[in-house]
């Protein structure tokens, strides 16, 4: 058994410390943040971490420039400070859905966004459900050893345990295809329900249209599932689609309830059977914890 570490939070990232710390039974430390008069941001470590291992956990939301801002400041004065090893977590990595240049002489994000992180040294970078669609070799592009662990498993078992779900008349969707993976997730942690994606084209930030051709969910309890809610655009449009089709019950749950805007207000509206999100961003639906997730990716990499 390795040296315990210690369990760091930033401001988005400290609900999930605290519940990290009590699960593993691992000492919890503090960090000061906050502003100078002029806007900048200060951060203080509060604990000794001189020749620790350090587990540093911050979602990169929901004052997103900000956030980032804040972890690069602590990560780098971690590292000043003598930590042994750093453990970034970050549950949401923000920028990661600019993942190439779209039009012409845009910024690719993502990339910068690693650039400044592989010169942070960290360790061990974990994130949760990051998009990495484009991105093939995500070790190399942030230049540490990186492990994109899954949230869907713990919406899962939230909904196996809540609700009785039968196979017969159940099915996953997945809204668009790049949702493939968490619906194939979500139906096999369940017990092997049938899942499907549709095909959805954004028109723009908050519009999609969606092909529902050759679909059949008539009479089924249907279960969405997608990495990210944002505008709440490609849920409403699905929804929407599949109530058209007769679905007889329809859940949704992500695993990074963004909710921009008004959109918890318009997926409310829809009066959903269940609409249901992880912790990775605090939100009024985020009512699953990633926690044990984050536990066990720690203990398979042999940190805890
Ligand atoms: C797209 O790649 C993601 O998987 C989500 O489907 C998307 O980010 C959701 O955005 P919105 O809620 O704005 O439609």
């Amino acid at each position: 058994m390795s040296e315990k570490p210690i369990v760091l939070g930033g401001s988005n990232g400290e609900h999930l410390a605290v519940e990290l710390a009590e699960l593993g039974s691992l000492e919890l430390g503090d960090i000061e943040v906050r502003k100078f008069p002029d806007g900048e941001t200060y951060v203080r470590i509060l604990a000794n971490v001189a020749d620790r291992k350090v587990i540093y956990i911050n979602s990169l939301q929901r004052n997103v420039n900000e956030s980032l801002v804040e972890t690069v400041l602590t990560i780098d004065a971690l590292k000043d400070l003598g930590a042994k090893e750093i453990i970034a977590v970050i549950p949401y990595m923000s920028y990661a859905r600019q993942d190439a240049r779209f039009n012409p002489g845009e910024a690719v994000s993502i990339q910068t966004i690693a650039k400044v992180f592989s010169l942070l040294k960290i360790d061990y970078l974990i994130t949760i459900d990051m998009h990495l669609h484009r991105i093939s070799d995500p070790n190399r592009l942030f230049n540490t050893k990186f492990y994109n662990i899954t949230g869907v498993k713990e919406l899962a078992k939230y909904f196996k345990k809540k609700y009785e779900i039968r196979k017969e008349e159940t099915i996953v969707v997945g809204p668009d295809e790049e949702a493939e993976q968490w619906a194939k997730i979500m139906s096999k942690e369940i017990g092997d329900l049938d899942y499907f994606t549709l095909e959805k084209t954004r028109i723009s930030a908050e519009k999609v249209v969606i092909d529902t051709r050759g679909v059949n969910v008539k009479g089924k309890r249907v279960i969405i599932v997608d990495d990210i809610i944002s505008t709440g655009g490609t849920i409403i449009e699905a929804v929407k689609n599949l109530r058209e089709l007769g679905a007889a019950e329809i859940m949704v749950g992500t695993v990074h309830p963004l909710l921009i805007g008004n959109a918890y207000n318009r997926l409310l509206r829809l009066k959903l059977k269940d609409l249901v999100g992880t912790n990775t961003i605090l939100s009024p639906i985020s009512r699953v914890s990633v926690a044990p997730a984050i536990l066990e990716a720690l203990a398979s990499i042999g940190v805890v």
